[in-house]
Protein backbone atom coordinates (compact mmCIF):
# COMPACT_ATOMS: atom_id res chain seq x y z
CA UNK A 1 0.00 0.00 0.00
CA UNK A 2 1.07 3.86 -0.46
CA UNK A 3 0.65 5.64 3.01
CA UNK A 4 0.88 9.35 3.47
CA UNK A 5 2.13 10.76 6.41
CA UNK A 6 1.67 14.29 7.29
CA UNK A 7 3.96 15.45 10.52
CA UNK A 8 5.52 18.43 11.22
CA UNK A 9 7.07 16.61 14.47
CA UNK A 10 10.20 15.07 12.60
CA UNK A 11 10.86 12.35 15.35
CA UNK A 12 7.20 11.10 15.30
CA UNK A 13 7.11 11.25 11.35
CA UNK A 14 10.21 9.04 11.03
CA UNK A 15 8.75 6.24 13.65
CA UNK A 16 6.10 5.84 12.09
CA UNK A 17 7.52 5.74 8.52
CA UNK A 18 9.85 2.86 9.78
CA UNK A 19 7.24 1.05 11.40
CA UNK A 20 5.15 1.46 8.23
CA UNK A 21 8.07 0.14 6.05
CA UNK A 22 8.62 -2.74 8.24
CA UNK A 23 5.29 -3.93 7.90
CA UNK A 24 6.03 -4.22 4.14
CA UNK A 25 4.00 -1.18 2.88
CA UNK A 26 4.82 -0.43 -0.58
CA UNK A 27 5.85 3.13 -0.08
CA UNK A 28 5.54 5.67 2.80
CA UNK A 29 5.61 9.09 1.81
CA UNK A 30 6.31 12.12 4.65
CA UNK A 31 5.54 15.90 4.54
CA UNK A 32 6.35 18.22 7.20
CA UNK A 33 3.24 20.77 6.32
CA UNK A 34 -0.07 21.13 4.62
CA UNK A 35 1.19 22.73 1.08
CA UNK A 36 3.99 19.64 0.47
CA UNK A 37 0.87 17.31 1.12
CA UNK A 38 -1.44 18.72 -1.38
CA UNK A 39 1.32 18.72 -4.02
CA UNK A 40 1.94 14.98 -2.90
CA UNK A 41 -1.61 13.82 -3.31
CA UNK A 42 -1.85 15.65 -7.02
CA UNK A 43 1.66 14.50 -7.69
CA UNK A 44 0.91 10.55 -6.93
CA UNK A 45 -2.27 8.20 -5.47
CA UNK A 46 -2.45 6.76 -1.81
CA UNK A 47 -4.48 3.90 -0.62
CA UNK A 48 -4.08 5.65 3.39
CA UNK A 49 -3.32 9.59 5.12
CA UNK A 50 -2.09 9.93 8.42
CA UNK A 51 -2.77 13.64 8.84
CA UNK A 52 -1.81 15.67 11.97
CA UNK A 53 -4.50 18.16 13.65
CA UNK A 54 -2.07 20.65 13.75
CA UNK A 55 0.70 22.01 11.61
CA UNK A 56 2.78 24.58 10.86
CA UNK A 57 1.28 26.01 7.71
CA UNK A 58 -2.63 24.99 8.03
CA UNK A 59 -5.44 24.11 9.94
CA UNK A 60 -5.18 20.04 9.67
CA UNK A 61 -9.35 20.44 8.88
CA UNK A 62 -8.33 22.36 5.62
CA UNK A 63 -5.82 19.73 4.08
CA UNK A 64 -8.39 17.10 4.82
CA UNK A 65 -10.94 19.73 2.84
CA UNK A 66 -8.32 19.75 -0.30
CA UNK A 67 -7.13 16.14 0.04
CA UNK A 68 -10.79 15.14 -0.34
CA UNK A 69 -11.47 17.43 -2.97
CA UNK A 70 -8.65 15.46 -5.14
CA UNK A 71 -9.66 12.03 -3.64
CA UNK A 72 -12.39 11.66 -2.56
CA UNK A 73 -12.39 7.86 -1.65
CA UNK A 74 -9.25 8.28 -0.50
CA UNK A 75 -9.34 7.58 3.69
CA UNK A 76 -7.83 9.86 6.20
CA UNK A 77 -6.90 9.23 9.49
CA UNK A 78 -7.01 12.42 11.76
CA UNK A 79 -4.04 12.59 14.51
CA UNK A 80 -4.00 14.76 17.47
CA UNK A 81 -2.01 15.34 21.09
CA UNK A 82 -5.33 17.78 22.07
CA UNK A 83 -8.41 16.73 20.72
CA UNK A 84 -11.64 18.84 21.61
CA UNK A 85 -15.37 16.97 20.31
CA UNK A 86 -15.96 19.77 18.18
CA UNK A 87 -12.94 19.20 16.37
CA UNK A 88 -13.58 15.59 16.19
CA UNK A 89 -16.97 16.11 14.97
CA UNK A 90 -15.80 18.39 12.49
CA UNK A 91 -13.46 16.39 11.15
CA UNK A 92 -15.29 13.54 11.18
CA UNK A 93 -18.32 15.73 9.06
CA UNK A 94 -15.54 16.61 6.23
CA UNK A 95 -15.14 12.58 5.82
CA UNK A 96 -12.50 11.66 8.06
CA UNK A 97 -12.51 7.76 8.69
CA UNK A 98 -10.98 7.77 12.19
CA UNK A 99 -9.01 9.83 14.84
CA UNK A 100 -6.14 8.83 16.52
CA UNK A 101 -5.22 10.97 20.70
CA UNK A 102 -1.33 11.36 21.26
CA UNK A 103 0.49 9.73 22.29
CA UNK A 104 -1.00 6.52 20.82
CA UNK A 105 0.72 2.97 20.28
CA UNK A 106 2.03 1.69 17.05
CA UNK A 107 -0.45 -0.78 17.53
CA UNK A 108 -3.32 1.66 18.05
CA UNK A 109 -1.88 2.99 14.30
CA UNK A 110 -1.79 -0.74 12.56
CA UNK A 111 -5.58 -0.96 13.74
CA UNK A 112 -6.86 2.22 12.49
CA UNK A 113 -5.07 1.46 8.89
CA UNK A 114 -6.50 -1.75 8.87
CA UNK A 115 -9.79 -0.85 9.88
CA UNK A 116 -9.92 2.39 6.87
CA UNK A 117 -8.33 0.17 4.63
CA UNK A 118 -10.72 -2.48 4.94
CA UNK A 119 -13.60 0.19 4.49
CA UNK A 120 -12.15 1.57 1.25
CA UNK A 121 -11.67 -1.86 -0.14
CA UNK A 122 -15.41 -2.31 0.34
CA UNK A 123 -16.48 1.76 -0.91
CA UNK A 124 -14.44 0.54 -4.12
CA UNK A 125 -16.13 -2.66 -4.49
CA UNK A 126 -19.65 -1.16 -3.92
CA UNK A 127 -18.58 1.79 -6.29
CA UNK A 128 -17.17 -1.10 -9.02
CA UNK A 129 -20.77 -2.95 -8.61
CA UNK A 130 -22.90 0.03 -9.38
CA UNK A 131 -20.77 1.15 -12.09
CA UNK A 132 -21.29 -2.63 -13.01
CA UNK A 133 -25.35 -2.27 -12.93
CA UNK A 134 -25.04 0.79 -14.58
CA UNK A 135 -22.77 -0.30 -17.65
CA UNK A 136 -25.15 -3.34 -18.03
CA UNK A 137 -28.29 -1.13 -17.98
CA UNK A 138 -26.49 1.25 -20.42
CA UNK A 139 -25.69 -1.92 -22.77
CA UNK A 140 -29.32 -3.23 -22.51
CA UNK A 141 -30.42 0.12 -23.76
CA UNK A 142 -28.19 0.44 -26.22
CA UNK A 143 -28.84 -3.27 -27.59
CA UNK A 144 -32.50 -2.63 -27.62
CA UNK A 145 -32.22 0.15 -29.38
CA UNK A 146 -30.09 -1.58 -31.95
CA UNK A 147 -32.64 -4.36 -32.13
CA UNK A 148 -35.12 -1.68 -32.41
CA UNK A 149 -33.46 -0.16 -35.31
CA UNK A 150 -32.63 -3.68 -36.90
CA UNK A 151 -36.50 -4.39 -37.05
CA UNK A 152 -37.43 -0.95 -38.59
CA UNK A 153 -35.00 -1.36 -41.18
CA UNK A 154 -35.54 -4.58 -41.65
CA UNK A 155 -39.49 -3.40 -42.53
CA UNK A 156 -37.82 -0.59 -44.47
CA UNK A 157 -36.57 -3.22 -46.69
CA UNK A 158 -39.33 -5.80 -47.26
CA UNK A 159 -41.29 -2.48 -48.10
CA UNK A 160 -38.69 -1.52 -51.12
CA UNK A 161 -38.56 -5.06 -51.58
CA UNK A 162 -42.63 -5.72 -52.02
CA UNK A 163 -42.98 -2.12 -54.25
CA UNK A 164 -40.37 -3.64 -56.36
CA UNK A 165 -41.72 -6.98 -56.97
CA UNK A 166 -44.82 -5.25 -58.70
CA UNK A 167 -44.97 -4.97 -62.48
CA UNK A 168 -47.76 -2.95 -63.20
CA UNK A 169 -49.96 -0.24 -61.54
CA UNK A 170 -52.68 -2.16 -61.80
CA UNK A 171 -51.29 -4.16 -59.38
CA UNK A 172 -49.63 -1.08 -57.54
CA UNK A 173 -52.19 0.21 -55.82
CA UNK A 174 -54.16 -2.45 -53.56
CA UNK A 175 -50.34 -3.57 -52.65
CA UNK A 176 -49.63 0.33 -51.17
CA UNK A 177 -52.69 -0.74 -48.99
CA UNK A 178 -52.10 -3.82 -48.15
CA UNK A 179 -48.35 -2.93 -47.01
CA UNK A 180 -49.96 -0.03 -44.91
CA UNK A 181 -52.72 -2.40 -42.97
CA UNK A 182 -49.42 -4.46 -42.85
CA UNK A 183 -46.84 -2.39 -41.02
CA UNK A 184 -49.40 -0.43 -38.75
CA UNK A 185 -52.47 -1.07 -36.71
CA UNK A 186 -54.90 0.80 -38.86
CA UNK A 187 -58.01 -0.84 -39.82
CA UNK A 188 -58.79 1.81 -42.06
CA UNK A 189 -56.90 2.56 -45.08
CA UNK A 190 -57.30 3.82 -48.65
CA UNK A 191 -55.67 5.03 -51.65
CA UNK A 192 -57.12 7.95 -53.56
CA UNK A 193 -55.96 9.83 -56.75
CA UNK A 194 -56.84 12.72 -58.43
CA UNK A 195 -57.51 12.29 -61.79
CA UNK A 196 -55.99 14.49 -64.58
CA UNK A 197 -59.23 16.88 -64.64
CA UNK A 198 -58.53 17.26 -60.76
CA UNK A 199 -61.61 18.15 -59.78
CA UNK A 200 -63.06 14.70 -58.41
CA UNK A 201 -61.06 12.11 -56.15
CA UNK A 202 -60.83 8.26 -57.10
CA UNK A 203 -60.60 6.10 -54.16
CA UNK A 204 -58.88 3.39 -56.06
CA UNK A 205 -57.93 0.17 -53.50
CA UNK A 206 -59.12 0.38 -49.61
CA UNK A 207 -58.96 -1.79 -46.74
CA UNK A 208 -62.00 -1.51 -44.30
CA UNK A 209 -62.93 1.79 -45.58
CA UNK A 210 -66.39 0.00 -46.95
CA UNK A 211 -68.78 2.48 -44.74
CA UNK A 212 -67.29 5.25 -45.60
CA UNK A 213 -68.18 5.28 -49.51
CA UNK A 214 -70.58 2.76 -49.77
CA UNK A 215 -69.52 1.56 -53.06
CA UNK A 216 -68.98 4.87 -54.51
CA UNK A 217 -65.14 5.38 -55.52
CA UNK A 218 -65.68 8.61 -57.23
CA UNK A 219 -67.16 12.01 -55.42
CA UNK A 220 -66.51 15.51 -56.19
CA UNK A 221 -63.96 17.79 -54.73
CA UNK A 222 -62.45 20.99 -54.90
CA UNK A 223 -59.25 20.15 -56.61
CA UNK A 224 -57.40 23.22 -56.08
CA UNK A 225 -58.11 23.53 -52.03
CA UNK A 226 -57.47 19.60 -51.56
CA UNK A 227 -53.91 20.27 -53.36
CA UNK A 228 -53.25 23.05 -51.27
CA UNK A 229 -54.28 21.33 -48.01
CA UNK A 230 -52.02 18.43 -48.87
CA UNK A 231 -48.86 20.48 -49.68
CA UNK A 232 -47.27 20.04 -46.24
CA UNK A 233 -45.06 17.55 -44.66
CA UNK A 234 -47.29 14.22 -44.02
CA UNK A 235 -48.85 12.75 -42.48
CA UNK A 236 -51.53 15.73 -42.39
CA UNK A 237 -54.71 15.38 -40.59
CA UNK A 238 -57.55 17.02 -42.95
CA UNK A 239 -61.01 16.98 -42.98
CA UNK A 240 -62.04 15.51 -46.45
CA UNK A 241 -65.67 16.89 -46.08
CA UNK A 242 -64.07 20.46 -46.17
CA UNK A 243 -63.24 20.06 -49.96
CA UNK A 244 -65.95 18.28 -50.83
CA UNK A 245 -67.50 20.15 -53.73
CA UNK A 246 -70.56 18.35 -55.34
CA UNK A 247 -74.01 17.62 -53.37
CA UNK A 248 -73.64 14.09 -53.59
CA UNK A 249 -70.95 13.39 -51.16
CA UNK A 250 -73.20 12.97 -48.06
CA UNK A 251 -71.85 9.10 -47.50
CA UNK A 252 -68.42 10.23 -47.95
CA UNK A 253 -68.51 13.10 -45.15
CA UNK A 254 -68.87 10.49 -42.20
CA UNK A 255 -65.96 9.46 -40.47
CA UNK A 256 -63.64 11.25 -42.86
CA UNK A 257 -62.04 13.55 -40.07
CA UNK A 258 -60.89 10.70 -38.24
CA UNK A 259 -58.26 10.75 -41.73
CA UNK A 260 -54.58 11.04 -41.61
CA UNK A 261 -52.90 11.48 -45.14
CA UNK A 262 -49.83 10.95 -46.69
CA UNK A 263 -49.37 12.90 -49.96
CA UNK A 264 -48.00 11.54 -52.77
CA UNK A 265 -46.45 13.69 -55.44
CA UNK A 266 -44.92 12.92 -58.69
CA UNK A 267 -42.76 15.59 -60.37
CA UNK A 268 -43.87 18.51 -57.89
CA UNK A 269 -47.44 17.46 -58.99
CA UNK A 270 -50.00 16.23 -56.69
CA UNK A 271 -51.15 12.36 -57.81
CA UNK A 272 -52.89 10.95 -55.05
CA UNK A 273 -52.75 10.08 -51.30
CA UNK A 274 -53.00 7.69 -48.81
CA UNK A 275 -55.28 8.24 -46.26
CA UNK A 276 -55.45 6.20 -42.67
CA UNK A 277 -57.36 6.40 -39.57
CA UNK A 278 -55.28 5.49 -36.65
CA UNK A 279 -56.72 2.89 -33.92
CA UNK A 280 -56.61 2.73 -30.19
CA UNK A 281 -57.35 5.53 -27.61
CA UNK A 282 -54.79 8.04 -28.83
CA UNK A 283 -56.46 8.01 -32.18
CA UNK A 284 -52.61 8.91 -33.59
CA UNK A 285 -49.92 7.14 -35.42
CA UNK A 286 -46.59 6.04 -33.60
CA UNK A 287 -43.55 7.92 -34.45
CA UNK A 288 -42.75 4.21 -36.18
CA UNK A 289 -46.26 3.59 -37.89
CA UNK A 290 -45.01 7.93 -39.02
CA UNK A 291 -41.99 6.73 -40.33
CA UNK A 292 -43.17 3.70 -42.04
CA UNK A 293 -45.90 4.97 -44.24
CA UNK A 294 -43.66 8.03 -45.20
CA UNK A 295 -41.31 5.55 -46.62
CA UNK A 296 -44.08 3.62 -48.20
CA UNK A 297 -45.61 6.81 -50.18
CA UNK A 298 -42.09 7.76 -51.05
CA UNK A 299 -40.94 4.54 -52.37
CA UNK A 300 -44.31 4.67 -54.19
CA UNK A 301 -44.14 7.33 -55.62
CA UNK A 302 -40.40 6.13 -57.31
CA UNK A 303 -42.06 3.08 -58.10
CA UNK A 304 -44.91 5.28 -59.94
CA UNK A 305 -42.11 7.46 -61.70
CA UNK A 306 -40.27 4.53 -62.82
CA UNK A 307 -43.82 2.84 -64.43
CA UNK A 308 -44.16 5.84 -66.18
CA UNK A 309 -40.83 5.25 -68.10
CA UNK A 310 -42.46 1.96 -69.41
CA UNK A 311 -46.15 3.32 -69.40
CA UNK A 312 -46.67 6.67 -70.32
CA UNK A 313 -48.63 8.33 -67.13
CA UNK A 314 -52.03 8.09 -69.62
CA UNK A 315 -51.32 4.21 -70.01
CA UNK A 316 -50.98 4.50 -66.48
CA UNK A 317 -54.18 5.65 -66.17
CA UNK A 318 -55.86 3.33 -68.04
CA UNK A 319 -54.03 0.41 -65.52
CA UNK A 320 -56.10 2.18 -62.73
CA UNK A 321 -59.42 2.56 -64.53
CA UNK A 322 -59.00 -1.06 -65.45
CA UNK A 323 -58.73 -2.32 -61.78
CA UNK A 324 -61.17 -0.48 -60.95
CA UNK A 325 -63.67 -2.36 -63.47
CA UNK A 326 -62.44 -5.14 -62.16
CA UNK A 327 -63.02 -4.67 -58.49
CA UNK A 328 -66.65 -3.36 -59.53
CA UNK A 329 -67.50 -6.26 -61.29
CA UNK A 330 -65.46 -8.56 -58.39
CA UNK A 331 -68.42 -7.12 -56.18
CA UNK A 332 -71.35 -8.23 -58.42
CA UNK A 333 -72.35 -12.18 -58.67
CA UNK A 334 -74.06 -12.10 -61.72
CA UNK A 335 -72.26 -10.03 -64.08
CA UNK A 336 -68.46 -11.01 -63.52
CA UNK A 337 -65.86 -10.64 -66.15
CA UNK A 338 -69.18 -7.94 -68.14
CA UNK A 339 -66.69 -5.88 -69.59
CA UNK A 340 -63.77 -8.55 -70.66
CA UNK A 341 -67.25 -10.41 -72.83
CA UNK A 342 -68.40 -7.20 -73.82
CA UNK A 343 -65.00 -5.84 -75.08
CA UNK A 344 -64.66 -9.75 -76.90
CA UNK A 345 -67.97 -9.79 -78.66
CA UNK A 346 -67.51 -6.45 -80.01
CA UNK A 347 -64.33 -7.24 -81.57
CA UNK A 348 -65.88 -9.67 -83.37
CA UNK A 349 -68.52 -7.84 -84.69
CA UNK A 350 -66.20 -5.22 -85.49
CA UNK A 351 -63.81 -7.55 -87.42
CA UNK A 352 -67.00 -9.03 -89.21
CA UNK A 353 -67.80 -5.34 -90.21
CA UNK A 354 -64.36 -4.66 -91.77
CA UNK A 355 -63.59 -2.26 -89.11
CA UNK A 356 -60.20 -1.08 -89.34
CA UNK A 357 -56.89 -1.39 -87.38
CA UNK A 358 -57.85 2.03 -85.48
CA UNK A 359 -60.90 1.44 -84.46
CA UNK A 360 -60.32 -2.39 -83.58
CA UNK A 361 -57.29 -0.63 -81.13
CA UNK A 362 -60.02 1.53 -79.68
CA UNK A 363 -62.29 -0.99 -78.82
CA UNK A 364 -60.04 -3.16 -77.07
CA UNK A 365 -58.72 -0.35 -74.79
CA UNK A 366 -62.24 1.84 -74.50
CA UNK A 367 -64.50 -0.97 -74.64
CA UNK A 368 -63.22 -2.36 -71.69
CA UNK A 369 -64.17 1.08 -69.73
CA UNK A 370 -67.73 1.38 -71.32
CA UNK A 371 -69.12 1.03 -67.80
CA UNK A 372 -66.63 2.48 -66.02
CA UNK A 373 -69.23 5.79 -65.24
CA UNK A 374 -70.27 2.93 -62.80
CA UNK A 375 -67.69 3.84 -60.04
CA UNK A 376 -69.52 6.55 -59.04
CA UNK A 377 -72.86 5.07 -58.21
CA UNK A 378 -73.37 3.47 -54.98
CA UNK A 379 -72.89 -0.53 -54.58
CA UNK A 380 -76.59 -0.59 -52.93
CA UNK A 381 -78.30 0.52 -56.26
CA UNK A 382 -75.76 -1.73 -58.68
CA UNK A 383 -75.88 -4.47 -56.65
CA UNK A 384 -79.94 -4.50 -56.12
CA UNK A 385 -81.37 -7.80 -55.97
CA UNK A 386 -84.88 -6.49 -56.96
CA UNK A 387 -85.61 -4.51 -59.79
CA UNK A 388 -84.66 -0.53 -59.71
CA UNK A 389 -87.17 2.31 -58.50
CA UNK A 390 -87.57 4.79 -61.07
CA UNK A 391 -85.86 7.03 -59.27
CA UNK A 392 -82.62 4.58 -58.94
CA UNK A 393 -82.63 3.92 -62.55
CA UNK A 394 -82.29 7.83 -62.87
CA UNK A 395 -79.15 7.46 -60.76
CA UNK A 396 -77.82 4.75 -63.27
CA UNK A 397 -78.57 6.58 -66.57
CA UNK A 398 -76.04 8.90 -65.28
CA UNK A 399 -73.23 6.25 -65.69
CA UNK A 400 -71.91 7.21 -69.39
CA UNK A 401 -71.65 10.57 -68.75
CA UNK A 402 -69.68 10.44 -64.98
CA UNK A 403 -67.39 7.97 -67.20
CA UNK A 404 -67.25 10.58 -70.36
CA UNK A 405 -65.81 13.09 -67.74
CA UNK A 406 -63.51 10.56 -66.35
CA UNK A 407 -61.76 10.67 -69.57
CA UNK A 408 -62.16 13.68 -70.96
CA UNK A 409 -58.91 14.15 -70.01
CA UNK A 410 -56.86 11.11 -72.08
CA UNK A 411 -57.03 12.62 -75.10
CA UNK A 412 -59.35 10.01 -76.70
CA UNK A 413 -60.86 10.45 -80.10
CA UNK A 414 -64.34 11.63 -80.15
CA UNK A 415 -64.94 8.15 -81.27
CA UNK A 416 -63.47 6.32 -78.41
CA UNK A 417 -65.35 9.04 -76.48
CA UNK A 418 -68.40 7.83 -77.89
CA UNK A 419 -67.83 4.19 -76.81
CA UNK A 420 -68.21 5.47 -73.45
CA UNK A 421 -70.96 8.06 -73.48
CA UNK A 422 -73.28 6.89 -75.97
CA UNK A 423 -73.04 3.48 -75.76
CA UNK A 424 -77.00 3.33 -74.53
CA UNK A 425 -78.36 5.27 -77.33
CA UNK A 426 -80.83 3.93 -79.51
CA UNK A 427 -81.35 3.71 -82.88
CA UNK A 428 -84.38 5.47 -82.74
CA UNK A 429 -83.38 8.17 -80.61
CA UNK A 430 -85.30 7.07 -77.64
CA UNK A 431 -82.02 5.97 -75.32
CA UNK A 432 -79.68 7.83 -73.37
CA UNK A 433 -78.08 10.18 -72.31
CA UNK A 434 -78.32 12.78 -75.05
CA UNK A 435 -81.05 10.92 -77.61
CA UNK A 436 -79.01 10.54 -80.17
CA UNK A 437 -80.44 8.56 -83.38
CA UNK A 438 -79.21 6.64 -86.17
CA UNK A 439 -76.00 7.47 -87.86
CA UNK A 440 -75.79 10.19 -85.01
CA UNK A 441 -74.10 7.83 -82.73
CA UNK A 442 -70.73 7.29 -83.54
CA UNK A 443 -69.81 3.76 -84.83
CA UNK A 444 -68.25 2.04 -82.41
CA UNK A 445 -71.11 3.18 -79.65
CA UNK A 446 -73.36 1.09 -81.73
CA UNK A 447 -71.33 -1.82 -81.75
CA UNK A 448 -70.72 -2.06 -78.16
CA UNK A 449 -74.67 -1.28 -77.85
CA UNK A 450 -75.58 -4.96 -79.33
CA UNK A 451 -72.70 -6.46 -77.60
CA UNK A 452 -73.78 -5.16 -73.87
CA UNK A 453 -77.18 -6.05 -74.50
CA UNK A 454 -76.41 -9.70 -75.64
CA UNK A 455 -74.15 -10.17 -72.65
CA UNK A 456 -76.43 -8.32 -70.40
CA UNK A 457 -79.36 -10.70 -71.64
CA UNK A 458 -77.52 -13.73 -71.24
CA UNK A 459 -76.24 -13.29 -68.03
CA UNK A 460 -78.32 -14.55 -64.84
CA UNK A 461 -79.65 -12.12 -62.39
CA UNK A 462 -81.33 -12.16 -59.13
CA UNK A 463 -84.79 -11.51 -60.40
CA UNK A 464 -84.69 -13.61 -63.89
CA UNK A 465 -82.90 -16.43 -65.21
CA UNK A 466 -80.60 -16.02 -67.96
CA UNK A 467 -81.47 -16.58 -71.30
CA UNK A 468 -80.10 -18.74 -73.97
CA UNK A 469 -78.20 -17.15 -76.37
CA UNK A 470 -80.44 -18.24 -79.78
CA UNK A 471 -83.21 -15.88 -77.61
CA UNK A 472 -81.07 -13.54 -76.94
CA UNK A 473 -79.97 -13.44 -80.79
CA UNK A 474 -83.49 -13.21 -81.64
CA UNK A 475 -84.68 -10.12 -78.98
CA UNK A 476 -81.78 -8.50 -80.98
CA UNK A 477 -82.93 -9.47 -84.78
CA UNK A 478 -86.63 -8.12 -83.11
CA UNK A 479 -85.35 -4.60 -81.87
CA UNK A 480 -83.62 -4.24 -85.14
CA UNK A 481 -84.56 -0.84 -86.34
CA UNK A 482 -85.52 0.42 -83.33
CA UNK A 483 -83.00 -0.33 -80.49
CA UNK A 484 -80.04 -1.72 -82.90
CA UNK A 485 -78.42 -0.84 -85.93
CA UNK A 486 -79.55 -3.32 -88.22
CA UNK A 487 -75.80 -3.53 -89.97
CA UNK A 488 -74.41 -4.19 -86.40
CA UNK A 489 -76.86 -7.20 -85.55
CA UNK A 490 -76.42 -8.88 -88.88
CA UNK A 491 -72.52 -8.95 -87.97
CA UNK A 492 -73.14 -10.45 -84.67
CA UNK A 493 -75.55 -13.12 -86.41
CA UNK A 494 -73.42 -13.76 -89.15
CA UNK A 495 -70.19 -13.88 -86.73
CA UNK A 496 -72.44 -16.88 -85.44
CA UNK A 497 -71.46 -19.63 -82.79
CA UNK A 498 -68.14 -17.67 -82.29
CA UNK A 499 -70.52 -14.90 -80.33
CA UNK A 500 -72.43 -17.65 -78.32
CA UNK A 501 -71.90 -16.74 -74.17
CA UNK A 502 -68.67 -18.64 -73.51
FE1 LIG B 1 -73.52 0.71 -69.57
Amino acid sequence: MKILIVEDDVVLSELLREYLQQLDHERVRVCFNGQEAEAAVQEESFDCAFVDLRLPDMDGLRLLDSIKREDPSLPIVMMSGYPTMGSTIEAMRKGASDFLTKPFTLQDMALALERVTKERRLLLENLSLQLEIQARNQLELVNKELQDKIHEQGQLFGISRELDEVRSSEDLYPRIVEVASRVTSSKQIGFFIMPPEQNSLMLVSEHGLDRLHDGRRLVQVRGEQLKEALNRESPVRINLSDLFGGTDSETWLRNSSRLSCWPLHIRGELFGFLAAAANGEEKVFSQTEIKLLDFLVKKAALTIENMALYESMIGNFYGILKSLVNALEAKDLYTGKHSERVTRYALRIAQRLGCSPAQIEALQTVGYLHDIGKIGIADSILNKPTVLTSQEYELVKKHPVIGDSIVSELGLSPEERGIIRHHHERWDGTGYPDGLAREEIPHLARIVMVADAFDAMTSKRAYRDAMSPKDALQELQRNKGKQFDADVVDAFREAGSACDAE
